[in-house]
């Protein structure tokens, strides 16, 4: 991380001095990783990812049989959905915009607060939330065993372990990590080919990682720093501070990936832009200054022409992805 610190500012300084070379360097850090990371504890194997993704559609796995993870997670919206804050059992408001599944096989800390430190302990989170699929893990575990499909299959996929509250989430997470953004035009442009991308977009992503200074933040392929900061939002939700009680974490949420932006509207943990038109605006006011404020957060100024520059690039980050087929739940 340190290591990481003092390249970015290297980068920004050189930017500063020497636009072009800076850039070459730039592309160079945001290279697309060939392999998904799986943890050595819960490694991958297709049958798991298989069941996992059955799992994710398993609408038995709440309450009433009428909510799965893809509810709100719904791979037509960029695996989130399009509600400004989740709905959840019984209309609950959950008073948070659902982030996307894409890409957390690079995720460090989950939720917008960060409060599940790997995507196993998430998975059974919102399965026992009373707000959202309102089912505890154990009914859960002997729903799945009355199904004698759901036994065969963890008894391939576990051994003698069969279905238990852990395979469940193993499982889960394991699918969760083989949900990965396609092959976009910025990263054909990365890979050398000039033409991916339009002067307008190039424009965009000079000025992405240069005045705009969004690559403080955003960085790296999956647009992440995968860390916890105030953008000067206005608002109740204290984010991060729930969870370190720390003074400087209040207002402070995880970066998310801008992958699939295109797709993933509406917009911060609140869902308050609707378009990426606002949320430059945001950035260029800075937002509330307060003593949380990211200190990586300073106002500049955007000519019309390079606001929309900024937003044209950002729609290149929108993969090419393959049509998600639902998978076939077995009946008993
Ligand atoms: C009712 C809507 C709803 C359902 C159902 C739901 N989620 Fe979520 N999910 C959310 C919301 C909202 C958040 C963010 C909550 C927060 O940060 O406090 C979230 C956060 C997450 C995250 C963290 C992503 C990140 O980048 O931090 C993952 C992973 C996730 N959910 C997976 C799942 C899985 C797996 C299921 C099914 C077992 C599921 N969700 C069911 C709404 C839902
Ligand atoms: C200080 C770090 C930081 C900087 C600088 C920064 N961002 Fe962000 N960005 C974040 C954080 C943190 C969030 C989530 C904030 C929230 O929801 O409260 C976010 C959210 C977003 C979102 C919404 C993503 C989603 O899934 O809802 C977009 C789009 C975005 N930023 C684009 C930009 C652009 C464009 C710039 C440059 C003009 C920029 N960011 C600069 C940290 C930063």
């Amino acid at each position: 991380m340190k290591y990481m610190n003092i390249k970015r500012y290297l980068v920004t300084f050189i930017a500063c001095t020497l636009s072009v070379a800076a850039l070459a360097l730039e592309k160079s850090d945001f290279v697309r990783p060939d392999q998904i990371p799986f943890p050595t504890d819960n490694p991958y194997s297709v049958q798991k990812a298989a069941l996992g993704k059955m799992l994710f559609f398993e609408p038995r796995l709440s309450r009433n049989r009428n909510m799965t993870c893809a509810t709100c997670h719904n791979p037509s919206f960029g695996w989130e959905d399009s509600t400004k804050t989740a709905v959840g059992a019984q209309n609950t408001n959950l008073g948070r915009h659902s982030p996307t599944v894409l890409n957390a096989a690079w995720g460090d800390l989950f939720f917008w607060d960060g409060r599940a430190s790997s995507l196993e302990e998430q998975a059974a989170g919102p399965i026992e939330s009373n707000v959202e699929m309102n089912l505890p893990i154990e009914q859960a575990v002997s729903r799945l065993k009355e199904i004698s499909a759901y036994q065969q299959w963890f008894a391939d996929v576990f051994g003698a372990e069969g279905i238990t509250a852990n395979n469940i989430k193993k499982a889960i997470a394991t699918f969760e990590r083989t949900v990965v953004t396609g092959q976009a035009p910025f990263d054909d442009w990365v890979e050398g080919q000039e033409a991916a991308l339009t002067e307008q977009e190039q424009l965009g992503f000079e000025l992405f990682i240069g005045k705009a200074q969004c690559a403080n933040c955003h960085t790296g392929w999956n647009f992440t720093d995968n860390m916890f900061h105030d953008i000067g939002l206005s608002g109740d939700d204290v984010g991060r501070y729930g969870i370190t009680k720390q003074e400087k974490d209040r207002f402070a949420f995880k970066t998310p990936s801008l992958r699939n932006i295109s797709q993933r509207a509406p917009y911060m943990h609140d869902g308050r832009f609707t378009t990426l038109q606002q949320v430059i605006v945001h950035y260029m006011s800075a937002g509330i200054n307060r003593p949380t404020r990211s200190d990586l957060m300073e106002p500049f100024a955007l000519t019309t022409d390079e606001i929309s520059a900024l937003e044209a690039f950002m729609l290149t980050l929108t993969g090419e992805d393959q049509p998600v087929t639902l998978p076939t739940l077995p009946l008993f």
